[in-house]
């Protein structure tokens, strides 16, 4: 089927299979490899995306199911206020470490900072709860969080 969406401000209009996953289409047809596949069942985070500023798991989302949103994936973080700030904060605060689990915190970080001006802790650790970090960086990552939030 057709689906239209805009993607990082521009829009998109493409085929996408019944059965196929959002983090498939940008990952193989798109050329967007961001956005990672860890576990592959909505666990880890690692393919976080925004939808119409709501994070989502984009593992768990079929994509025919993406017709009319708007999206903003690792690679669009730059062209938002909030991205930059999470992407500065992150690093300046040498945030990561593999570098594995990173598009999906800033992404989930920044959908936090698009609903919520000035979050909390408590805020930012729900946001960023689902999230995996192999490396078990886990306080730089708050941290740079933190900073990102003032
Ligand atoms: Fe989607 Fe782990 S790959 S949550």
């Amino acid at each position: 089927m057709t689906i239209r969406f805009v993607l990082n401000g521009e829009p998109v209009e493409m085929d996408a299979r019944p059965d196929e996953r959002f983090v498939d289409l940008l990952r193989d047809r798109l050329g967007l490899p961001g956005a990672k596949v860890g576990c592959g069942i909505g666990r880890c985070g690692s393919c976080t995306v925004i939808i119409d500023d709501v994070a989502m798991n984009g593992c768990l989302l079929p994509a025919y199911k993406l017709e009319g949103r708007r999206i903003t994936t690792v690679e669009g973080l730059g062209s938002l206020p909030e991205g930059r700030a999470v992407i500065l904060a992150f690093s300046e605060g040498n945030a990561f470490q593999c570098g594995y689990c990173a598009p999906g915190f800033t992404v989930a970080m920044t959908a936090l900072l698009m609903r919520e001006d000035v979050p909390d802790e408590a805020d930012i650790r729900e946001a960023l709860g689902g999230h995996v970090c192999r490396c078990t960086g886990y306080h730089s990552i708050l941290r740079a969080a933190a900073d990102a939030a003032v």
